[in-house]
């Protein structure tokens, strides 16, 4: 039988800074608010002409330098984003020209902040059946390019950012299970109205950007990351006393406690990193998985757990053996 294991990670964020202080020179916040509803203390901001694909890039390169990979050997590109370069091509495609591959299949994944956890989930199901033997996983944002900086309630919330891993076909897991869902009928509480076939309008300039009914999403988010654990941990037969590592997708501090409360994990087995990083949406979970690889508290062979959920809503986890 063939499994899917993780060779490499990588990550890019963005140069500029920009700490609750900033913001609050801006707008009508304070940074002892948003630390204490949210646990951000700053996040990157991408330059004016810095692109998904720019970040997507720079964290692929990474992930392929610490698994060693062969340019040649990629066969299979996959790009979680919310916020492409284009409408189209493909962040995928620009991806794959600028390390110029050619021919293998490349395409972008969009669910929201859980599109990480679905891109792992699709390249993990090539790669079982013999589809691929070696794909790249993006997650990339430009998050500060959909945010009202008028709007206090979601521009603290979000920041900039690229993670990625390398896949690799193996004989034994690597990726032990992956659980995907969603529920469309979500869909005005965490949006970006406005989109190409709706009729993108310059002039109401206010619905390209993030609305959210912070509240309904928070707990939805907190209900369903729960319910996730459950199911994935007894899927596998695994007991929550098992997991070495929680890896969730980086929205809220009180979100992730939450989680981990209910996996009877202490905060230190759960790696954070929205104090820094904001909300990095997609990329959020490679960019602290390579976070936690990078400074060595994620060694081979710990049991992790991935949690996301997002706009949709769209939820998954994954369990897996580093
Ligand atoms: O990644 C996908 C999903 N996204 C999420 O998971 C985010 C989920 N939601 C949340 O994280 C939280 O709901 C927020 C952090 C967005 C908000 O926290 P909250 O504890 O739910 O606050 P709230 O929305 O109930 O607002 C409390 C007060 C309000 O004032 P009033 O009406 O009580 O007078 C807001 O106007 O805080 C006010 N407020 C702010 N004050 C200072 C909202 N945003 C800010 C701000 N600075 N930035």
């Amino acid at each position: 039988m063939t499994f899917t294991r993780i060779a490499g990670t990588g990550g890019y964020l963005p140069e500029k800074v920009m700490t609750n202080d900033d913001l609050a020179k801006i707008m009508d916040t304070t940074d002892e608010w948003i630390r204490e509803r949210t646990g951000i203390k700053r996040r990157h901001v991408a330059a004016d002409a810095e692109t998904s694909s720019d970040m997507g890039l720079a964290a692929a390169r990474n992930a392929m330098e610490m698994a060693g990979t062969d340019i040649a050997d990629i066969d299979l590109i996959i790009v979680a984003t919310t916020t492409p370069d284009k409408v189209f091509p493909s962040t995928a495609c620009i991806i794959q020209r600028r390390l110029d591959i050619h021919n293998c299949p490349a395409f972008d994944v969009q669910a929201a902040c859980a599109g990480f956890v679905y891109a792992l989930d699709t390249a993990d199901r090539y790669i079982r059946t013999g589809g691929a033997q070696t794909a790249l996983v993006i997650g990339t944002e430009t998050f500060s390019r959909i945010i009202n900086w008028q709007d206090r309630t979601t521009a603290v919330l979000f920041g900039d950012g690229a993670g990625a891993v390398v896949l690799e076909a193996a004989d034994k897991p690597g990726l032990i299970s992956t659980h995907i869902h969603a529920d469309g009928k979500y869909e005005e509480l965490l949006q970006v109205p406005q989109g190409i076939s709706s009729g993108y309008d310059v002039v109401r300039k206010e619905r390209a950007y993030i609305q959210m009914n912070g509240n309904a999403v928070f707990r939805k988010a907190v209900a369903t990351l729960s319910s996730m654990a459950r199911e994935t941990l007894s899927a596998n037969n695994v007991d929550k006393h098992d997991i070495d590592w929680l890896v969730p997708h980086q929205a809220n501090l009180r979100i992730i406690a939450a989680a981990a409360k209910k996996l009877d994990l202490s905060m230190d087995k759960v790696i954070v990193t929205v104090d820094e990083h904001a909300n990095t949406s997609s990329a959020s979970i490679p960019l602290a998985f390579d976070v936690a690889v990078r400074d060595g508290r994620i060694q081979r062979g710990d049991l992790l757990l991935f949690e996301a959920f997002g706009a949709g809503f769209t939820w998954g986890s994954v369990l897996l053996r580093y």
